[in-house]
């Protein structure tokens, strides 16, 4: 799932990690290709936003095994991951419900996706360097 930098993930985003960095950036570029989606379209099918949170599961694996592999603590850092899980998930049924506004859910996506980077990733990648300098 790595990959190059497309352009997508805002520079005071990168936590230096690369593989953290190219899927953080493939996870911004599918959250704008969905607010394309809704804005010209006036649509936000299930599907699409569904794709994109099964992207997010396999991103929140990588880290998962990137802090089993270092031998790094994850427990509050992994139970974040799948608390916004269902919470996204509860988010997508409420959408398909007509209860949700699809903008007000591409905002809220993009808000908490970069307090999760700010708060979590950034720290996360930092203990992986030190990991990475100690072994
Ligand atoms: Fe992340
Ligand atoms: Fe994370």
């Amino acid at each position: 799932m790595t990959g190059k930098l497309t352009g997508f993930l805002p520079a005071a985003l990168m936590t230096g990690e690369a593989e953290l960095d190219a899927q953080h950036d493939g996870i911004f570029s599918r959250i704008d290709r969905l607010k394309k989606l809704a804005f010209e379209s006036n649509t936000l099918p299930a599907t699409d936003v569904r794709e994109l949170l099964a992207f997010l599961a396999n991103h929140f694996a990588t880290e998962e095994q990137l802090a089993k592999a270092a031998d790094i603590e994850f427990l509050v850092h992994g139970q974040e991951h799948a608390r916004n899980l269902r919470l996204l998930d509860k988010a997508v049924s409420e959408l398909e419900g007509g209860k949700l506004d699809r903008h007000t859910f591409l905002r809220y996506l993009d808000y908490w996706f970069e307090q999760h980077i700010t708060d979590f990733d950034k720290r996360f990648a930092a203990r992986l360097k030190d990991a990475r300098k100690s072994s």
